[in-house]
């Protein structure tokens, strides 16, 4: 069989369980997982993208065929770019499947021999996003168990500015 290198492009904004679960599938089939986090300057994101870049470093840091990146502009001249022959996007319910299916076509259309592979996130995760994610957390819902932990700590910290001073205490030795 052939040795494959995909790209996982996506927001990222924040990274959540669901995302890791399908990073740890893809690293199972694939030569090469590259997790490209796209760079949009439309969007007016909760974390930087160097924010972004740090929490998946840090939490695939384990999985030695998968490294991260960021890139901007079409995701087909990306993945040329990294000689990567397939795109991974995890589809979660069928409302995904329209917009995903889209997508697919069009890099189809727009560069032939590359492939995207769907691939399930574990059912516990089917009805998990960022958006979902920052909403709950924006209005101080519980999101343990949805991300991971270092991404927990972070939203807090962006979000609540309680936390980030208890936090700053402790840091000083003050708490
Ligand atoms: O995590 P998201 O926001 O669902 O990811 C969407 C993403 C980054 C995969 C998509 O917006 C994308 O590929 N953007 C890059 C620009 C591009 O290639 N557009 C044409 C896609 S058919």
């Amino acid at each position: 069989m052939r040795k494959v290198t995909a790209i996982y492009p996506g927001s990222f904004d924040p990274p959540t369980n669901g995302h890791l679960d399908l990073i740890e599938r893809g690293s199972h089939i694939f030569e090469e997982l590259v997790v490209a986090i796209l760079r949009n300057a439309d969007k007016t994101p909760l974390f930087s993208v160097g924010e972004r870049r740090k929490m998946l470093e840090e939490l695939t840091a384990h999985f030695k065929n998968v490294r991260v990146d960021t890139f901007d502009g079409l995701t087909v001249d990306y993945a040329a770019k990294v000689k990567a022959g397939a795109v991974l996007r995890g589809i979660r319910a069928l409302s995904d499947y329209e917009y995903e299916l889209q997508m697919a076509l069009m890099n189809r259309k727009l560069r032939p021999d590359l492939e995207t592979v769907f691939m399930m996130p574990a059912e516990q995760y089917s009805y998990l996003s960022s958006r979902l994610v920052r909403e709950v957390a924006r209005l101080g819902g519980d999101i343990s168990g949805l991300v991971p932990e270092i991404v927990e700590q972070r939203l807090k910290a962006k979000l609540d500015p309680a936390y980030k001073l208890e936090t700053r205490k402790v840091k000083a030795g003050k708490a």
